[in-house]
C-alpha cells in the first residue's frame, strides 16, 4: 500500500509540470485529489489494514496530499503567469503608434464635438480665473427650484418640463443653475466659477430639442459687479469659441433667479445674419440666459445681499456645437452614428 502511494506521488510529480492551462489544472487536480481521484481510491483500501498500518498509512497519505496541494498551487501560479505573458506577447500594441492602428484596418479615436466644445469652454474660463464645479444629475427640489427663487406652485416651474422621481422631491436636474446655490455654499465672495454638465427635460424631440442636453453655467460674485462685466465675459466666450469677433445683442428675459434678466443672442453664423432655416429667418440665434443674481438667491446661498452682488449665466452647449460645426439637427450629437462622429476624429 505504501509503495502504491509512493508510485502515485511519483506519477503526479512527473506530470504536474506538463499541465498547460488553468482548466487543465482543475481536471488534473480532480484526477488526483478529487472524490473519485487516485488518492481517495487508495485510501478506501485502508479498511483492510491493521490499526498500526492504518496509522502509518494515514499519516503518509496526508503528507502526500499536502505535497500534491503545494505542487498544484505552485504550478497554477506558473500557468497563470505563462498565460498572461502569452497574452501580452500576442496582443501587445504601441498605442501611441497610430500607423500601426491604420495598418491593422482599425480606426483611431477622437473626441466627440460636444466634448471638444466643453473642454474649450472650460479652458477659456480657467484662463480668466474661474473655478470649475461639478454637481449631481439627480437633484432635489430645493437646489433645482426652491433656492433659485422658484417655490412650489410658482408658474415658472412650468417653464421647464421636469422628470420627477416618484417621491416628487427628487428630479433629474433641468438646469445647471442648481450649481449656483451649491457653489455659493462652498465659496465666500468674491468668487468666479463655471459648471458644465448634462441636464434633462421631458421634451418632445425634434431637430433642436433633446431630452438630455448640455448647459454651461457661470457665476461671479463680488463687489459692484455690473452688467458690463457680464457682457465682457460672454463676449470673450463667444469670440474664443468661434475664433472671431461675434455680434451680440441683449434682450430683456425673465428668469426667476436674476433681476434684471436677459437673453443674449448672437448673429447667426450660418447665414451671416441674413436669415436661414437654422435661425428661423431672424438672423439671430439665442445663446444663453443671464442676469444680475437675485438678492433672494444670494441669501439662499448664504451671502449678504447688501454687501455683495453678482451675475450668472446659463449657456446651451449643444446649440453652440451645432453653430460651430454647422450641424443642422441636434439628434446627430447623441445618436452614436459612427458616420457622424468620424468626421470629428482628431487624425
Ligand atoms: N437655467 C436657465 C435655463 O435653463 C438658463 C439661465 C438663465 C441660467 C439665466 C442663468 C441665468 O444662470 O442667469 O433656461
Amino acid at each position: 500500500m505504501l509503495d502504491k502511494l509512493q508510485e502515485v506521488l511519483k506519477e503526479f510529480e512527473n506530470s504536474v509540470s506538463s499541465v498547460k492551462s488553468l482548466p487543465e489544472m482543475a481536471q488534473f487536480k480532480a484526477e488526483y485529489l478529487g472524490k473519485k481521484g487516485k488518492l481517495k481510491a487508495l485510501m478506501s483500501g485502508m479498511r483492510d489494514l491493521s490499526v498500526e498500518e492504518k496509522k502509518t498509512f494515514g499519516a503518509k497519505a496526508n503528507e502526500v496530499k499536502q505535497a500534491m496541494e503545494l505542487a498544484l498551487e505552485k504550478r497554477s501560479q506558473q500557468v497563470e503567469l505563462e498565460e498572461i505573458n502569452a497574452k501580452l506577447e500576442k496582443n501587445w500594441q504601441d498605442i501611441t503608434w497610430t500607423d500601426r492602428i491604420k495598418d491593422k484596418g482599425q480606426q483611431s479615436a477622437g473626441l466627440h464635438p460636444l466634448t471638444q466644445v466643453m473642454r474649450d469652454l472650460e479652458d477659456i474660463f480657467l484662463s480668466m480665473g474661474f473655478d470649475i464645479l461639478d454637481g449631481p444629475h439627480i437633484e432635489n427640489e430645493y437646489y433645482n427650484f426652491e433656492a433659485l427663487n422658484v417655490p412650489a406652485n410658482h408658474p415658472a416651474r412650468d417653464m421647464q418640463d421636469t422628470f420627477w422621481f416618484t417621491d416628487m422631491k427628487h428630479l433629474l436636474r433641468t438646469q445647471t443653475s442648481n450649481i449656483q446655490i451649491r457653489g455659493m455654499e462652498q465659496k465666500d465672495p468674491p468668487f468666479k466659477f463655471v459648471a458644465p454638465g448634462k441636464v434633462f427635460r421631458c421634451e418632445s424631440l425634434d431637430a433642436s430639442h433633446e431630452a438630455a442636453f448640455h448647459q454651461f453655467e457661470g457665476m461671479m460674485g463680488g463687489k459692484d459687479i455690473s452688467v458690463s462685466h457680464m457682457i465682457h465675459f460672454l463676449r470673450t466666450l463667444l469670440r474664443e469659441i468661434f475664433k472671431k469677433e461675434i455680434k451680440v445683442r441683449l434682450r430683456p428675459g425673465y428668469f426667476p433667479f436674476v433681476e434684471p434678466g436677459f437673453e443674449l443672442d448672437y448673429e447667426c453664423l450660418l447665414c451671416g445674419g441674413k436669415g436661414c432655416s437654422v435661425c428661423k429667418q431672424v438672423g439671430w440665434v439665442e445663446a444663453l440666459g443671464c442676469g444680475m443674481v437675485h438678492p433672494t438667491v444670494l441669501k439662499a446661498g448664504g451671502i449678504d445681499a447688501k454687501k455683495w452682488n453678482g451675475f450668472a449665466f446659463g449657456l446651451g452647449v449643444d446649440r453652440l456645437v451645432m453653430m460651430r460645426y454647422h450641424i443642422d439637427d441636434v439628434r446627430h450629437l447623441h445618436h452614436g452614428d459612427l458616420r457622424f462622429s468620424e468626421q470629428f476624429r482628431a487624425y
